[in-house]
Order: C-alpha cells, then sequence, then structure tokens
C-alpha cells in the first residue's frame, strides 16, 4: 500500500489541487491531504472549514483521506505511513520555492523524498492567492474552484448568491 501525503494551505482548494489528488491517485493507493499552517500567509478559513471543504470536495474520491496537521511536516509523515511528500509544480516560478522546501525536508528527515506533478494546462495558472483577489472584486472566479468552495468562498466574503 503506497500512500502520499499532500500538504498545504489550501486557502481555499481549488480545482487545480483537485486535479492533482486525482492524479495521485492513479500512482499511489492512498492520497493524504495535510491542511498544514504555512506561517507566512493568514488564511481566510479556518483549518476546519478548510478540511471540511476539501472533504466534500473529494466525497467521490475513495482514495482521499483528509487531515489537519501542525507542526513541522516531515514529522507527519510516519504518523500517516506516508513513502513521499506530493507538491504541485505550475510554473518555473514555483521552482525555487519548492526546491527549497525538498531539500530543507530532506536534511530534516533522511530519505524523505517530495514527488512534484503538473495539473492539467488548464488549472496550471489557478492559485488559491488569485481566485480570492477575483472573488474579492466580485470577478468570475466560479470556473476554477469545486462548487462546495465556491459557495463557502461567496458566504465568507458576503457575495450575493448565484
Ligand atoms: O500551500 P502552501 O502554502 O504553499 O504550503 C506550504 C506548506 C504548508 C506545505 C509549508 O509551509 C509547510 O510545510 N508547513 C508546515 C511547517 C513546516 O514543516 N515548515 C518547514 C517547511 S520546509
Amino acid at each position: 500500500m503506497k500512500t502520499v501525503l499532500y500538504p498545504g494551505s489550501f486557502d481555499p482548494f481549488t480545482n487545480g489541487h483537485l486535479d492533482l489528488v486525482e492524479r495521485a491517485g492513479l500512482l499511489f493507493d492512498r492520497v493524504v491531504v495535510a491542511v498544514a499552517v504555512n506561517a507566512a500567509k493568514s488564511p481566510i478559513f479556518t483549518m476546519q472549514e478548510r478540511c471540511d471543504l476539501i472533504r466534500q470536495s473529494c466525497a467521490k474520491l475513495e482514495h482521499v483521506e483528509v487531515v489537519a496537521i501542525d507542526g513541522l511536516l516531515v514529522d507527519s509523515l510516519n504518523q500517516y505511513g506516508a513513502d513521499a511528500i506530493l507538491r504541485g509544480l505550475r510554473a518555473f516560478s514555483d521552482f525555487e520555492y519548492e526546491l527549497q522546501m525538498a531539500l530543507l525536508n530532506r536534511n530534516l528527515r533522511k530519505n524523505c523524498e517530495t514527488i512534484f506533478m503538473m495539473p492539467t494546462l488548464k488549472n496550471s495558472f489557478v492559485s488559491s492567492t488569485l481566485i480570492k483577489e477575483v472573488a474579492r472584486l466580485n470577478g468570475d472566479f466560479e470556473p476554477y474552484v469545486p462548487p462546495p468552495v465556491a459557495a463557502a468562498l461567496r458566504k465568507k466574503l458576503g457575495l450575493a448568491d448565484k
């Protein structure tokens, strides 16, 4: 049984994230989506809200488990029986940050491997940060997030129902 841990702040979970979770299911028996703390970000959704939205968005995917983690990511690998970390790479601009994290994680825990997957082209420009900005400015963000996330984002930002 091969397990991969897919960490992120997921504020909120987008179609790009969903795409990766689906793709990872073709390679791994179990994908544990780990909602984690990124000290550099101030999320608009609570940890619990983010976990619930991912669970709703992935409800049809049997290989997916959603957990909230705190502390160091590498310390969660054993806890969830994960063989590797999964991260998405969209563009070259993601690479430097991802390389730093992957190498630091491997220094923190020997044999900690990070696997990168690319989303489909139509999701390759989607980021949680941009989605929130478009939503705040009343733009059409709905094509880029799963329906439960769209509804929650509208509610959180006080936008009118569609
Ligand atoms: O979606 P993000 O915000 O790019 O995800 C970054 C995240 C949450 C994976 C990263 O900040 C993280 O691993 N946080 C947990 C604490 C930790 O282990 N930090 C050291 C990373 S090298």
